[in-house]
């Protein structure tokens, strides 16, 4: 297991993710900055006992990336070549030895020789299962091998975490954005599991707030909007982090990073990566918007934003809606759409990420009965996260202290999971008072106020947020849903998802590809497609083709064989129990529909 107390002395990998169970190498990738070689081969890292040896995961990222990883043993080669542009890579090696090469034509040796021999020394834990196995260093561009450190083997587990992003990427759920390329840092693309798991995430959402409401109004408002919104809203002046940056390495961090030794700007303060002392600069504000220009000409007046966070589009628009809906207040307007973040610190896979979607929901209340809302809303927000099946006892909430309280919010909870790295925000109900709706008043110099007739009374309404990640919400359900169990002999791996959220809600198999069961099996696929999305599968053993759709989190496995020939009857093999039940082809569909809406 790894000892996490170990990290967080004083080397480069120091780095190693702290607060996760995974090992990431958390440096920050300056493209055309930064120490180039160790910019390039930052890595998260999976450690796993295999075939007699120790397999680890990896991850490089940077830029032009030429480095390669050998295995000795195992005679595989992975050449890491990320070309230009932020890359990001994942290999395998077997590291009865490990070697690296290429042209690492800057004189970084040492601090590569630093980073990899901390890295093992922080990385190997428990008893030498090898008596003093070295690891060699070489690069041809320096010469010399180096001999590394590491006397023992890590007994180390593949996290949860790295289990499932190979999942992910095995079954067809989530996806390295730009991969062939290399990657680009903490962007992901999701594969036909992924985005059909996210779309009912969201269509749960959509549904809850929306559909079965007649309180909120949906809305889809654009990313880019006025740039003046940003000014109003306080993310030009306030959406930003303290960042220092290394005069020496021309690395940059949060101006919080617990790597950092002594106080940034101050001749004690000690560089992570490279180590220098008091060459960290004072800290910085960087704004996390992404800009970007509007037009042919790329100036100052032509900048606009990509929006991070979608809010502000159903403000701007609350009394279009308002007017056009005949709605009064309290109501509310909920949006689902991509918001962009620059992010220093990304990761955890989806958990935090540099585009992301998000679905939130305003709503508009008279001042004075804004408490009272914001407790229902985050009674109703804790429910419907129960409802997609989470574990109650992994969600909770967490008020934000004075200290933690956004510009806008005069009282916000969290709702919490506890993910294998840690409890962490899943989504936000947050108390934003009359700020926005004041503040687009002052700066669009238009009167948003509401007439409440009846009251004969005119006001601002106040604003009860409810803000979800719908990608935090997807890993989240992932997490939760992820098993693996001893099934004779041989470890089955389930996705145990709701129904509701499933991507294939039935798999359809004929037991062999013959005696008029694979004619029966299409028809019967077909059958079922109309209603639910089903996925055919007539290859291999019956047993693997169930292991598959358990990972794949179906509920239900149908097999068409020499009975159905015979009597029309078919298996229903459930994922959960492995139960298997016969059922007649007249009542499959109503069978399946049953249980998929319990
Ligand atoms: N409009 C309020 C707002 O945006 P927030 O707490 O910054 O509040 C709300 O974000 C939710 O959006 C979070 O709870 C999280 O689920 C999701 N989120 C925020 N930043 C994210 C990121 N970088 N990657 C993925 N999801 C993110």
């Amino acid at each position: 297991m790894l000892d996490h107390d170990t990290v967080g002395g004083e080397s480069f990998y120091d780095a190693l993710n702290v607060g996760s169970q995974r090992l990431a190498v958390g440096v920050v990738n300056r493209a055309g900055h930064g120490i180039s070689d160790i910019d390039r081969v930052v890595t998260p890292i999976a450690v796993s006992e295999n075939q007699g040896g120790t397999e680890i995961e990896m991850v490089g990222s940077g830029p032009g990336t030429v480095a390669q990883l050998k295995t000795a043993a195992h005679g595989v080669e992975t050449d890491v070549r990320a070309g230009s542009g932020v890359a990001a890579a994942r290999f395998l090696v077997h590291i009865t030895k490990l070697s690296m090469s290429g042209s690492h034509a800057t004189p970084d040796l040492p601090i590569i020789n630093t980073m990899w021999s901390n890295l093992w020394r922080t990385v190997w834990k428990g008893p030498p299962i090898a008596a003093a196995t070295p690891l060699h260093l070489f690069s041809p561009a320096f010469a010399a091998p180096v001999d590394f450190l590491a006397t023992r083997i890590l007994m180390a587990d593949t996290t949860l975490m790295d289990k499932l992003v190979s999942l992910s990427k095995r079954r067809g759920f989530i996806f390295q954005s730009s991969e062939i390329y290399g990657g680009l840092g903490s962007v992901w693309d999701y594969g036909p599991l992924g985005v059909e798991l996210k779309k009912n995430v969201k269509d749960r959402w959509w549904h809850a707030m929306v559909r079965a409401r007649d309180d909120i109004e949906g809305l889809d408002a654009a990313i880019l909007m006025h740039p003046k919104v940003w000014e109003a809203s306080g993310h030009v002046a306030g959406f930003t982090d303290p960042l220092v940056d290394c005069r020496h390495c021309k690395n940059r961090f949060r101006a919080d990073d617990p790597r950092i030794k002594g106080t940034a700007g101050q001749p004690d303060a000690q560089c992570p990566v490279c180590g220098s002392k008091g060459t960290l600069t004072e800290p910085r504000l960087f704004n996390l918007m992404f800009k970007t220009f509007m037009g042919p000409v790329e100036n100052q007046a032509a900048i606009v934003y990509l929006r991070p966070e979608t809010a502000q589009g159903i403000y701007v628009n609350y009394l279009n809606v308002l007017n056009s809906s005949r709605q009064k207040v309290p109501f509310g307007i909920a949006q689902i759409g991509k918001a962009f973040r620059n992010e220093i610190t990304p990761g955890n896979f989806i958990f935090r990420t540099r585009e992301f979607e998000q679905m939130e929901m305003q709503f508009f209340v008279k001042p004075g009965t804004d408490v009272e809302w914001f407790d229902r809303w985050r009674a109703w927000r804790m429910e419907w996260c129960q409802e997609l099946g989470l574990t109650a006892a992994k969600l909770r909430f967490h008020q934000h202290g004075p200290d933690e309280l956004a510009h806008y919010a005069k009282a916000a909870f969290d709702i919490q999971y506890e993910f294998p790295f840690g409890w962490q925000e899943i989504e936000g109900v947050h108390n934003r008072t009359d700020f926005d709706l004041g503040r687009h008043q002052q700066y669009s110099g238009k009167r948003l106020e509401y007439f409440d007739q009846a009251a004969n009374e005119r006001y601002i309404p106040y604003i009860v947020e409810t803000s979800a990640g719908a990608d935090r919400v997807t890993l989240t359900v992932m997490v939760d849903a992820y098993r693996e169990e001893a099934v004779e002999g041989e470890t089955r791996v389930v996705l145990g998802f709701h129904p509701a959220l499933a991507p294939i809600k039935a798999g359809v198999f004929p037991l062999v590809k013959k005696d008029g069961m694979p004619e029966l099996a299409t028809e019967v696929y077909h059958g079922l497609k109309r209603r639910f999305p089903v996925f055919y599968d007539d290859s291999g053993a019956i047993g693997r083709r169930y292991r598959r759709m358990d990972e794949a989190g179906t509920p239900f496995c149908v097999t068409i064989d020499g009975e159905t020939v015979a009597n029309r009857t078919v298996t229903v093999r459930h994922r959960d129990s492995m139960a298997q039940d016969r059922v007649g082809l007249d009542q499959l569909e109503a069978y399946l529909h049953e249980r998929l809406t319990a």
